[in-house]
């Protein structure tokens, strides 16, 4: 294996020129970047993305030279963070890759007794237990959060649809209409990793900044954080495909690998599921009046926000404007991207909130 990896990569010149890996991922913005940013004060420095999902708001923040806070409520999200965002110039070696996929007796055996059979078969299920327990042993935690990270992304291009809400990855993986359609469904996924692996090192660079991911709720991070001079949030679009822990379950199993968590239905979906508050009807209001409350301090809000979401636009408005001066932009979606939020001609919102 070592000798066809190849690993070398070259720095460009001008943060613009790093390009950022394509992502799988509900309701991720990478197609919006250049639309979000241009609303970012000139005179920001030190910014936030507070529900960083794939994290291409956050690169693409990291990429105009500012200071970078990025966070999400799950842990393999924060992952990609650490990779892509936090880190600044630490690569994976041949030797490491070797290792990662190397035979290992201390493997742990979770991933086959829940996902073989339902999402892969024996060989690839056996490959992720000693995948994870070989990245304990990558020399720091930006190493660790790398192989996570580019594993997760191999992962969703392995099952189709890429995501794990549904049953139908084996049977599809077995149809050769589909395959022929999508093969990635029916290669290994070591393949896959390595394919996608060039592309993440060629993403990570220093922009000269400090920059910081963390997991967690975004209510119980804002406290924790100061001089923060733009927060953008891009919240789960209430009512339209916002249980991101039922579409990306088998992600965080395979990050947190927990010993002692029940595992419910045919997708073996972790319980109880992370409490988000934007996630759910009945939690919503409160949790973005909460939202603005905590982020008082911050000199401008933007936020994301789309016209299937619950509340309606006018409620979201109604709401920050008890807080701020808001001005709401606004774009259709020419194309479907995948999640109901992003369906072609659906209007995605974006509101600048000063003080
Ligand atoms: C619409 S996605 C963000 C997409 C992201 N802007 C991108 O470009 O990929 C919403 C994200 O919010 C996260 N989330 C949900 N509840 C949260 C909370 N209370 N605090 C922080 N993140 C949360 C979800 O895990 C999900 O990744």
């Amino acid at each position: 294996m070592l000798q066809q990896l190849n690993l070398t990569f070259s720095p460009q010149a001008d943060f613009a020129a790093y390009v950022f890996p394509e992502p799988q991922y509900l309701g991720a913005k990478h197609q919006l970047v250049s639309w979000i940013t241009r609303y970012i004060p000139s005179d920001a420095s030190i910014v936030l993305d507070g529900f960083g999902g794939s994290q291409s708001v956050a690169f693409a923040m990291k990429k105009m030279g500012l200071q970078v806070h990025t966070s999400d409520l799950m842990c393999y999200c924060h992952q990609t963070g650490q990779a892509l965002i936090e880190n600044k110039n630490v690569r994976l070696t041949p030797q490491d890759v070797e290792l990662l996929f190397a035979e290992n007796p201390q493997a742990g055996s979770l991933m086959q007794t829940l996902f073989e059979g339902v999402f892969f078969d024996h060989d690839d299920s056996a490959l992720l237990d000693r995948f994870r327990a070989n990245v304990q042993t990558l020399a720091c935690s930006c190493k660790q959060a790398l192989a996570l990270c580019v594993m997760n992304r191999a992962l969703t291009r392995k099952v189709i649809m890429g995501h794990f809400a549904h049953l139908q990855a084996i049977p599809y993986a077995n149809n050769p209409d589909r395959v022929r359609r999508n093969p990635s469904i029916a290669r290994p996924i070591q393949n896959l990793f390595l394919e996608l692996l060039p592309d993440y090192h060629a993403a990570i660079f220093d922009n000269g900044r400090d920059n910081r991911s963390y997991a967690g709720n975004i209510l119980e991070l804002l406290p924790a954080l100061s001089n923060v001079d733009l927060a953008y949030y891009d919240p789960p679009y209430c009512n339209s495909h916002s249980d991101y822990q039922a579409f990306y379950h088998l992600l965080e199993t395979f990050v947190e690998y927990w010993p002692d968590k029940q595992f419910r239905g045919g997708t073996k979906r972790y319980h109880p599921p992370r409490y988000s508050g934007f996630d759910k009807k009945k939690d919503v209001r409160e949790s973005l009046h909460r939202l603005f409350q905590a982020s008082a301090d911050i000199p401008t809000v933007m936020m994301s926000y789309n016209c299937r979401s619950y509340p309606d636009i006018n409620g979201l408005v109604e709401i920050a404007q008890r807080y701020r001066h808001v001005d709401v932009k606004e774009k259709e979606y020419r194309q479907s991207r995948g999640g109901k939020g992003s369906v072609a001609g659906s209007r995605e919102y974006l509101l600048i909130c000063g003080k």
